[in-house]
């Protein structure tokens, strides 16, 4: 365990929404006291209502109602409310394209961008509960995209632009999708990354499409099919700028958010919208202790919870300034990111362990040559992160002087939910520290019995939150059992962490088939699937193998069809098809070829063993399950032979 605490500075404290310990136990202590009370009145305090609720918490373990009855809007609470106060005229989204182009839009202007793409839609015909893909670059017209949506009540999935036509074409189907949302493309260390042309592929199998409006990005020439296509600049053209928000319900359906997992289908997470908004806004301003001159940067990308809560959602609702920008971090050159601190002198920086390691490797030349004084705080998401990072992060990046906050949460979660408050709670490296008010974790052991302090088990939360997912789409019954039959009432994580004597959580990762590679969770069995539709493949098995850099990589194992294969060859075929049919995160590290793979008596692939092999290249757990024994030492003594 770590020994170094870090304090922040007085001048940090003196200044911070949450000033110290005290301050936060109390906020902690009144929440668990009276929860409903506690987000009644931040819900009061920090979100527009047309119509008050009736009840803070409808809970009918596993269902949540969270402000029953009340009525509210996400995109007036993120723009018409302050496009009429003294931020009328306040940078919204400043945003830099990669190759170097930029836009300011102030809190009156983007409003008016939501308001004209909203009248769009509605006069198209789409309606509250109709859902809509969005498929697009990190430019400003995908928020605007998203907040138009919400403004009427259309539910809307954001696609990550690095997900296949493959991959979109599955999340497409499974919603019901009836628009999708497109540009011609995006650009990315240099190059254009298409999108429309995956959209084609995609709707080849997806006759419930009826539109596709495209936003020109990039310019190239893209095929435009009549009576189904649209550009985004010719419908704006005709558009109205009198769109008022629906009134829509507290638990109207915001969006849904495809994720990894178990098994190879994605799961479709719901979240709604009171409950949803007043738990991000909350953290904005506990976990990042926002500022009203606050330039606040968020790296990650839209497509992203990360994104939807911390770039988009929860930022303009506390109506910050939120920087966006498209490209990657090593483009042109390996200081892109800290040249974008300094010229826009951000304040509050967002990023996640992987990207810190990636930098780390690049060296500090690259920081030390930028004018990084204006960072305040920094962030970090997505995984564990190693101390050494942290200790890079805060001497090289913050120079000593900025908190870190390290954030746990899900996808599932809706917003941060294990982090410390930076002017109150004294920092350790690597671990996300202590619960936000209102949030109950929990150490269990595998009968879920809560464990003492200092042992590794189950992370659970025994409370419902506000914006805690709704349901799985179109799958109540996965929803009970996957978050809510581990632990009757308790909701189940899939992390394992330990709590220490100080009561900081240590989050270790995850405890299902489920790899995180570079801060994106990604199923073993979706990789498996994809693997198995390659026709040389017989039998694929999937497990993550820690890395340096992206904290996991995917390593495959895979038993072939009949023929005379070149093993180089396939290998390298099959990591392109795997980023072919799911995306190129998804690439292999590595793919090793056996004659057969361990399996227990009842036919189920031993993960656990080729975790094993692929960890410490040695196998010292119980294999009196195993079929074939001499398979696991095949695959063990194959590595010592590369
Ligand atoms: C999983 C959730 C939360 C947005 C990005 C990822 C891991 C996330 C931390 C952290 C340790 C973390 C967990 C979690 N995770 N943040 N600060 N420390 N682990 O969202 O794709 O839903 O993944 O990411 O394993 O369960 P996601």
């Amino acid at each position: 365990m770590s020994q170094s605490v870090y304090l922040p500075s007085e001048e940090f404290a003196r200044k911070a929404h949450v000033p110290d310990i005290k301050a936060y136990r109390a906020l902690y202590s009144r929440a668990e006291k009276d929860p409903e009370a506690f987000w009644g009145e931040i819900a009061e305090r920090e979100i527009h209502w047309f119509e008050r609720w009736s009840r803070v918490l409808d809970w009918n373990p596993p269902f949540a109602r969270w402000f029953a009855g009340a009525k509210t809007n996400v995109s007036y609470n993120c723009l018409d409310r302050h496009a009429a106060s003294h931020r009328k005229n306040k940078a919204a989204i400043l945003w830099e394209g990669e190759p170097g182009d930029q836009r300011a839009l102030t809190y009156q202007e983007l409003h008016r961008l939501v308001v004209r793409f909203a009248s769009v839609l509605k006069s198209r015909g789409y309606r509250a509960g109709d859902r809509a893909i969005i498929y697009m670059p990190m430019v400003p017209e995908l928020p605007i995209a998203m907040l138009a949506c919400a403004r009427l009540g259309i539910i809307h999935s954001v696609v990550f632009g690095g997900f296949s036509a493959e991959a979109l074409k599955a999340r497409i189907q499974d919603l019901g999708t009836t628009l999708v949302i497109t540009a011609d493309g995006g650009f990315r260390r240099g190059k254009e990354v298409s999108l429309k042309t995956a959209v084609d592929e995609a709707l080849n199998d997806c006759p419930g499409v009826r539109e596709v409006i495209v936003y020109r990005r990039t310019g190239s020439e893209i095929s435009m099919k009549s009576g189904r296509d649209f550009w985004w600049h010719d419908l704006d053209a005709a558009a109205s700028e009198d769109c008022p928000a629906e009134h829509l319900d507290s638990e109207h359906p915001l969006y849904v958010l495809y994720t990894s997992g178990t098994t190879g289908k994605p799961k479709g997470i719901l979240h709604t919208t009171g409950g949803y908004l007043t738990h991000i806004t909350a953290t904005m301003k506990w976990v990042f202790d926002l500022r009203e001159e606050d330039t606040y940067w968020c790296s990650a990308d839209i497509g992203w919870v990360t994104g939807h809560s911390y770039i988009v959602y929860g930022p303009l609702s506390a109506g910050a300034t939120t920087l966006m920008y498209e490209g990657a971090p090593d483009f042109p050159r390996f200081d892109r990111w800290w040249r974008i601190i300094e010229k826009y002198r951000v304040n509050i920086f967002y990023t996640s362990p992987t990207a810190i390691r990636a930098l780390i490797r690049q060296g500090e030349q690259w920081p030390d040559a930028h004018d990084l004084s204006s960072l305040r705080l920094l962030g970090s998401v997505g995984e564990p992160i190693n101390p050494a990072a942290w200790e890079w992060y805060y001497r090289v990046i913050g120079k000593q002087r900025c908190p870190i906050v390290d954030t746990w949460w899900q996808t599932e979660t809706g917003g941060i939910m294990i982090a410390p408050m930076p002017g109150a709670v004294p920092l350790k490296p690597g671990s996300a520290t202590l619960p936000l008010p209102g949030v109950v974790p929990e150490i269990v052991d595998f009968h879920g019995q809560p464990m003492g302090d200092n042992r590794e088990g189950f992370l659970i939360l025994r409370q419902p939150w506000p914006g805690m997912i709704r349901n799985i789409w179109g799958d109540p019954e996965r929803y009970k059992e996957q978050y809510w039959s581990r632990v009757p009432g308790a909701y189940f994580t899939g992390d394992a962490a330990r709590r220490d004597s100080d009561g900081y959580y240590w989050v270790l990762g995850r405890v299902d088939d489920v790899m995180n590679v570079s801060g994106h969770r990604l199923s073993t069995m979706e990789v498996e699937s994809a693997l198995v539709r390659h026709p040389a493949v017989a039998e694929a098995a999937v497990v993550g193998k820690p890395h340096e850099i992206t904290g996991q990589a995917v390593c495959c194992f895979v038993t072939l069809k009949r023929g005379d294969w070149n093993h180089d060859q396939l290998g390298n075929e099959l990591r392109q098809w795997v980023s072919r049919e799911i995306g190129a995160f998804a690439r292999p590290e590595e793919v090793r070829f056996s004659d057969a793979l361990p399996k227990t008596r009842s036919g189920k692939i031993m993960r656990r063993l080729l975790r094993e092999i692929v960890t410490s290249n040695s196998v010292t757990g119980d294999v009196t399950t195993l079929e074939d024994l001499s398979v696991v030492a095949k695959l063990a003594s194959q590595q010592d032979e590369e």
